[in-house]
This record gives structure tokens, C-alpha cells and sequence, in this order.
């Protein structure tokens, strides 16, 4: 990961070899700092904003030279709740201005929860510093700007709160916006590597990496062919059945340190995340379309993010950062192939829970790797909580478009409060209906449930319902991440390619959740 935070205390506006500011729109004209750099561009800033007519509004971004202090002063425009996409475009016009060393100065607008502003200042950062070019020459990599130093300055006329303890603070949170970074670009390596690279067992190797980065406190158990066919889990096997990469059923825990005190008082609350683990989807013998199987690498972006926390999670400790809970993942591993070993329409399938399943639809596949995990978790597990995240359904992408992820839950306290958790980390979110009546049209003549209704309509939420039939005990959160697990466009903190939706909330939520 490039680039390196350094905390500094100067006297605005300092010098170096940009300067990126954040304008608050509704404090625009009160802006000590502002006046000052209008002072020393002799009336130059003043004259921007009118010629470009700058309101600090949001995307609003303006660039000019301060000779003597900057080669390069950049102006963002925010509104309060969102500055963090509008510094992450700042550091992108940085970049493309071939700029490595920045300064970032903080002022009074951010607000005094120190921690948090260093956190997504951070993230922001190295979030923009993100690009998958490993397939490239090196040539074509070098062009890929990074900016290698941020200087996060606090003016030296700050005053207020103990200097040591607010920088502590910054530090901390500069640390947890990094650690949170790791574990997204985690992710999205994971999601852009092609399935002629990642398969099944370089899920399982990763997940050992994390087992080992974590000193103990992450262990992994992968359940092969042979182990998933002796517990039954029918619908799981039925789907890799077609391919030659064999199956994992990954499952890791995260043991935290209260419950390795073994205190009997307090209660750990239990979490399991399941994340949807299609290596390759090329929908079996219900074969897609080119255009349609094209992305379809991406179809392991739940596991993806499921990795990337437990990336993160295996690191907290050495920040001061612990999550008093007990975590558990499973990533149902496979490929959906095509073959004269595979899966055909009709068959019918046995899950975990002994519920016979038609397969009618053999690219309706995710929903048949998630009915065992989902199974599993309550069976095997325990868990109170289940939290699953799939690229599900194209249908979801209909109703909710290319940014925004569904919810679906069957508890609505928990909904809630998950639903909060995204919208706080900026990661688009909306809540659908786990409608009833709909069920019936998942209703079998010759099995228990079949994998499809017979029309597209709603596709997301009976996809959803078919998942419920298979959560009997558990809090139950389902995401469809179709839409956002995939960014044709790079903007503020997201890349082209695999963006990683999901982890920032997840992390948040496992760090409040009953807390
Ligand atoms: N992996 C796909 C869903 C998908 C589509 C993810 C586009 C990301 C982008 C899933 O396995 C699938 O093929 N779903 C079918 C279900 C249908 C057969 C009921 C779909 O959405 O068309
Ligand atoms: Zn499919
Ligand atoms: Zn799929």
C-alpha cells in the first residue's frame, strides 16, 4: 500500500507542494483561512469563485498557484455530511497533476471527534491511491499516479483540547483509516483477479494468510468435497458439481479476548457473515449470455468483503482497536460451470436441513451455496446473528440500479440499525420488502421449493424469500450486492472495477452492535 500520514502542527497556510482545502458551504464566507490565501493570491481566489461561479457546493472543486507557498492550492466545495467524496476527489485532481506530497489542514468545521475525522481523511487517502494494475507492464503501472506523502496539519493557532490527547486521537484514527484501507484493498484484489486466477482454494489460501496474520485470535477450518457430502450439504455440492476446481466450504472464527477470558457474566454476542463465493459464474447449463457472463469473475464480491474483515479484524488488536465479539465466516466456495458432470435443470437437490430443492434455473445458483451456509451457521455455529452479502440478482440491479445495495431482514430492530451503519459510512443503502405472499411461487410439484419462480418480476425479493426458507433461528440480514459490488466509473473513494460495498459498514456495525 502506498503513501504514508504524517500529523504535523504549522501555521496555515505553510508551504510544500499543494495544499488541499476544504470549503464548507454554509461557512463559506467566514473562512479565516480563505481570506488569508485571498490576501496572499492578491484577490485571485476571490476572482475564481466569481469567474466560476464557486459556492462550495458539493463537487465543486477549484485549483490555483500560491507563488512562494504552493504549485498547486486546491479548493474543495462540501457540504458537511459528505466531505469525505469530496476530499477523495480532491486527491484524484492531485493525481492527475502528477502531485506526490500534499498538505491537508484541518479547521474547526470538521467538528472535534478527532478520531473519526483522521479516519476518514485517511481512508480517503489511500482509497484514491487504489489501482489493479498488476496485470500491466511496468510502463503502463508508473502511469498510475500515487501520492506518496499527506501531511494532515493542524493549524498552530489551535487551541482547545490537550494538544498530546488530540494528537493521540489523530494518530489512532489515522491507523484505523489505514487498517480499514488494508481491508479493502483486500476486497477488491479479490473481486478484479480473474477466475483464471482465483479459484476456490485461493479463497482457502488467503483465508490461511489472515489465520496466520492474526496471532491466534483467527482460526480456519475448510470443509472439502468429501466433508460437505458426509453433513449433506446437497445444494452446495450440486452447484461445483460442474466444474474442475474442486469446492471449499471456508469457515473462520474470531475469537475475541473477552471471551478467551472465559468470563460466564458477560455475554458475547455471536455474528456470522456468510458471503456469497461464486468464483466463476457462467450460469451452468442455463447458460448466459456473452455479455452477460462477461463480469461475472466479480460473482465472489460477498466473500470478498467477508475476507476483508477478517483482515481487518485479525490487525485491530495491534492498533488498540477490539471488537469484544465473536465473528464467524463462511464463503461457500465454487464454480458455476457447465459440463457433462453438471447440474442439470430439473434435478433436485438436497440442502443441509434435509428441504429438497428443484433446480430449474441452474444461474439461480447463489441461492442454493447460501440455503447450506445459511443452514450451517444456525446448526453448527449457533449464531444469533446472521449477516449474508451475495451479487444475488440482476433483479436487484433493476430496482435499485448500479449503486445501491438491497436489504432485506426479518428482524427490523437490527434492520434499522444496520441501515444507520451505511448510511453513516456513505455505503448506499435500501430496504425491500421480504413480501409473503410472494412465497408461493417458490412453491414445488415435486420438491419442497424450486429455485425459481416462473417469471422475472420481483426477482430480488423472492430470491430473498427463498433464503428465509432456510433461516429458522437466527436475526437474519440478507444484501444484495449486485449493483455496487462493480464500478464502471472511478469517482471520490471508488475505482473502476470491484469497489469493495459492504466492509466499512460491517466493520462498523460489529463495533457498536449490542454495545
Ligand atoms: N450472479 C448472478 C447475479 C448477478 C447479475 C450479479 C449481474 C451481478 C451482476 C446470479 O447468480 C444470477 O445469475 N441470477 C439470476 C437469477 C435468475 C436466473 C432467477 C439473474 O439475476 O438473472
Ligand atoms: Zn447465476
Ligand atoms: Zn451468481
Amino acid at each position: 500500500m502506498i503513501g504514508k500520514v504524517k500529523i504535523k502542527k504549522i501555521q496555515f497556510p505553510s508551504r510544500g507542494e499543494a495544499l488541499i482545502y476544504i470549503a464548507f458551504e454554509d461557512s463559506l464566507k467566514k473562512d479565516q483561512n480563505l481570506r488569508l490565501l485571498n490576501e496572499l493570491t492578491a484577490g485571485k481566489l476571490q476572482e475564481k469563485f466569481k469567474l466560476y461561479d464557486f459556492s462550495g457546493n458539493e463537487n465543486e472543486i477549484l485549483s490555483l498557484e500560491l507563488y512562494g507557498f504552493y504549485k498547486e492550492i486546491i479548493i474543495a466545495g462540501v457540504r458537511r455530511e459528505n466531505w469525505q467524496e469530496s476530499l477523495a476527489n480532491a486527491f484524484r485532481l492531485a493525481q492527475t497533476k502528477k502531485i506526490s506530497e500534499v498538505t491537508f489542514f484541518y479547521n474547526q468545521n470538521f467538528g472535534d471527534n478527532f478520531f473519526e475525522v483522521a479516519k476518514k481523511v485517511a481512508l480517503a487517502f489511500y482509497l484514491t491511491n487504489y489501482s489493479f494494475d498488476c496485470f500491466k507492464n511496468k510502463q503502463e503501472r508508473q502511469k498510475t499516479r500515487k501520492i506518496e506523502v499527506l501531511n494532515f496539519v493542524i493549524p498552530a493557532n489551535f487551541s482547545g483540547q490537550n494538544e498530546k490527547e488530540v494528537f493521540h486521537l489523530l494518530e489512532k484514527g489515522v491507523n484505523y483509516g489505514r487498517l480499514l484501507a488494508e481491508g479493502v484493498y483486500l476486497a477488491r484484489d479479490l473481486v478484479n483477479q480473474p477466475a483464471s486466477h482465483l479459484y476456490p482454494q485461493t479463497l482457502m489460501q488467503e483465508a490461511f494468510k489472515i489465520e496466520k496474520e492474526s496471532g491466534g485470535q483467527i482460526k480456519v477450518n475448510v470443509l472439502d468435497e468429501n466433508e460437505c457430502r458426509r453433513l449433506g450439504m446437497g445444494a452446495f455440492l450440486a452447484v461445483a458439481q460442474g466444474s474442475d476446481r474442486k469446492p471449499m466450504f471456508i469457515v473462520l472464527k474470531y475469537q475475541t479476548l473477552l471471551s478467551k477470558r472465559g468470563s460466564s457474566k458477560e455475554k458475547v454476542n455471536s455474528i456470522c457473515l456468510i458471503g456469497k463465493s461464486i468464483t466463476f459464474d457462467s450460469g451452468g447449463l442455463s447458460l448466459k449470455p456473452s455479455e452477460g457472463m462477461e463480469t461475472m469473475k466479480i460473482d465472489m464480491a460477498g466473500g470478498a468483503v467477508v475476507l476483508g474483515v477478517f483482515k481487518i479484524l485479525a490487525h485491530l488488536g495491534k492498533i488498540g482497536l477490539n471488537i469484544d465479539k465473536e465473528v464467524y465466516g463462511i464463503l461457500p466456495a465454487c464454480e458455476n460451470m457447465p459440463s457433462g458432470k453438471a447440474l442439470k435443470p430439473g434435478d433436485i437437490v438436497s440442502c443441509l436441513n434435509g428441504k429438497t430443492i428443484e433446480v430449474l434455473n441452474t444461474d439461480a445458483e447463489g441461492r442454493l451455496t447460501l440455503a447450506d451456509a445459511l443452514v450451517y451457521a444456525q446448526k453448527y455455529l449457533k449464531t444469533d446473528v446472521i449477516i449474508d452479502l451475495a451479487t444475488l440478482t440482476g433483479a436487484c440491479m433493476v430496482a435499485l440500479g448500479k449503486e445501491i445495495a438491497g436489504l432485506f431482514g426479518n428482524d427490523d430492530s437490527l434492520s434499522k440499525e444496520f441501515l444507520q451503519t451505511a448510511k453513516k459510512e456513505g455505503e448506499k443503502l435500501w430496504q425491500l420488502p421480504l413480501y409473503e405472499p410472494y412465497a408461493k411461487n417458490l412453491k414445488s410439484t415435486v420438491a419442497d421449493i424450486k429455485n425459481i419462480t416462473g417469471d422475472r418480476y420481483g426477482g430480488a425479493i423472492t430470491a430473498a424469500l427463498f433464503l428465509s426458507e432456510f433461516v429458522k433461528d437466527a436475526k437474519w440480514i440478507h444484501l444484495d450486492i449486485a449493483g455496487p459490488a462493480f464500478s464502471y466509473e472511478t469517482r471520490g473513494t471508488t475505482s473502476q472495477g470491484a469497489t469493495g460495498w459492504g466492509l466499512l459498514t460491517i466493520i462498523d456495525f460489529l463495533k457498536n452492535y449490542g454495545s
